[in-house]
């Protein structure tokens, strides 16, 4: 409680801003080889850039100046050394987090780079009060090339009641924009430039998302949220390039279907897309088990899966646009499409089912035929003595197949039995 007293005070007080400059003077000892450091650093700003001046004395030689920018948490740092003599620098304000300090320092350099000067710094910090009080998880995308939509979470300490509002330039705005000196609610100066991001979402009364059409595609937006009714809330800086994040609508599944026992087919669209440079994400959930496997697949709208035998299944997708230089956003999940595990390939599974074993049964049936009908080929029955000439069919089949011979000699018909015995594993046995 006292510290968000202390805060108020501040913030009543107009104390908006800390600066410190530090020069160090230079040491005697040494050197009159070293450059007098540059002094009375000054931050201007405007909504799209940081510009920082400083000034310098008259030297002896050709000066040139190095620069770093750094914020305190991210490890990016920004150097620059300027070529010419130029007594002032400027960055775009999308290359840091505005929400945190900004380091600059500065030295003087002869340009055959002998002599140069102690560093001067200038740290910035650009909000006051509970960090805790702004927004937090703050995102936007460019959705389906429709409109932005931004969401976010409100700070842990956040009042009930807070009513934050994105504020949005774009960056065709930038020139119309004065160099202004930073204070916490610096913003505001801007009010006249910015528009107002259309709330759609709400949580327990705390806007937590809003969307907005923009119709040129390709700038630089920048964001403010802040509760435009109490100061006490602290302002939140962000930015986006929409084309880098572009999100799209969720795919739509089209087909899925079991292809073969073990392996289930899905397809699905993409809407308003060819598939290069769109990678998908396949959710495959088994209803069975409640086990899910995440599949992924670049430049098509297909894919195969390995799948349990005849366990019914779910599968959702989303899908998103992937460049080497940029992370664009997933889609939502699309709506669940879900498969009984046996559709197509059980009919099949049905006919083979019944064929197979018919095939076999009746191959079989004939084989027996044959055999039986070969074994009496070979072994011939004896002819009964009593009917030994009394039919003459008997005995012209006893002259006829007697020898070896003759068996390999039969007449047409048989020796399609034959060609069947020799191929079956029966008959190889038969023969050895
Ligand atoms: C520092 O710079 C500001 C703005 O450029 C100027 O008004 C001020 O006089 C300078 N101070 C010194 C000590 O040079
Ligand atoms: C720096 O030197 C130039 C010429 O050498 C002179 O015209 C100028 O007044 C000097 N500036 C300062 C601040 O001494
Ligand atoms: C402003 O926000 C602070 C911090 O969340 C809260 O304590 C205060 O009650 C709020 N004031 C109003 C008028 O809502
Ligand atoms: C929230 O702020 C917006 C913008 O300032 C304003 O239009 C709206 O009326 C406010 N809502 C409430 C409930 O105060
Ligand atoms: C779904 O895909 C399967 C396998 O490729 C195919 O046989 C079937 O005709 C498709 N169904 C539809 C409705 O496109
Ligand atoms: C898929 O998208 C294409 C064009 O993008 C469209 O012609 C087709 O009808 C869509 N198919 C389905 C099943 O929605
Ligand atoms: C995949 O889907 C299942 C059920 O629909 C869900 O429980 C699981 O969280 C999903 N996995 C991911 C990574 O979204
Ligand atoms: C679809 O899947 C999600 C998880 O991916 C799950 O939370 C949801 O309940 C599922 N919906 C239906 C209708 O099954």
């Amino acid at each position: 409680m006292r510290i968000t007293k202390s805060w108020h005070s501040h913030i009543f007080l107009a104390i908006w801003i800390s600066i410190t400059v530090t020069t160090q003077s230079l040491s005697l000892d040494s050197q009159e080889e070293n450059l007098f450091p540059p002094t009375n650093i000054t931050l201007k700003m405007n909504i799209f850039k940081l510009h920082w001046a400083w000034e310098s004395r008259n030297d002896t030689c050709q000066i040139k100046y190095n620069v770093c920018v750094a914020t305190e948490k991210s490890s990016r740092t920004s150097c620059r050394s300027h070529k010419s003599f130029l007594s002032w620098h400027e960055v775009k304000t999308s290359i840091f987090n505005l929400n945190e300090r900004i380091h600059f320092k500065v030295h003087a350099e002869c340009s055959d780079g002998k002599r140069k000067s102690e560093e001067a710094k200038l740290s910035t910090f650009l909000l006051s009060g509970d960090p805790n009080t702004a927004v937090t998880n703050f995102r936007c995308v460019w959705y389906n090339k429709e409109y932005i939509k931004c969401t976010w979470l409100p700070g842990k300490s956040a009042s009930p009641n807070v009513n934050y509002t994105v504020l949005y330039w774009q960056e065709n705005e930038n020139s119309k924009m004065e160099l202004k000196v930073p204070h916490p609610a610096l913003f505001h100066e801007f009010l006249n430039t910015a528009k107002f991001c259309r709330p759609y979402l709400y949580k327990d009364g705390i806007p937590e998302g809003c969307l907005f059409e923009i119709s040129n595609i390709v700038e630089e937006l920048q964001f403010v949220v802040a509760d435009l009714s109490n100061k006490s809330i602290t302002p939140f800086y962000s930015w986006m390039i929409p084309v880098k994040m572009l999100q799209l609508a969720p795919p739509v599944i089209t087909n899925i279907s079991k292809i073969d026992q073990y392996t289930i087919y899905a397809r699905w669209n993409v809407s308003g897309r060819k598939m290069d440079h769109v990678e998908t994400e396949i959710n495959l959930t088994t209803l069975n088990t409640g086990k899910s496997i995440i599949a992924s697949v670049k430049g098509q709208n297909w894919m195969e899966l390995k799948a349990n035998h005849n366990e019914p299944y779910t599968i959702n997708v989303r899908s998103r646009i992937y460049h080497y230089d940029s992370n664009h956003p997933w889609s939502e999940w699309s709506a669940n499409m879900t498969g009984s595990g046996e559709s197509g390939y059980w009919t099949t599974n049905v006919i083979l089912a019944i064929l197979i074993p018919a095939a076999v049964t009746l191959l079989m049936v004939f084989s027996i035929v044959c055999m039986k009908r070969l074994h009496s080929y070979i072994f011939p029955p004896i002819p009964d003595p009593r009917k030994s000439f009394g039919g003459t069919n008997n005995l012209r089949q006893f002259m006829k197949y007697k020898s070896a011979e003759d068996v390999w000699t039969m007449p047409e018909k048989e020796e399609i039995c034959s060609v069947v015995l020799v191929e079956s594993t029966p008959s190889s046995s038969l023969e050895e």
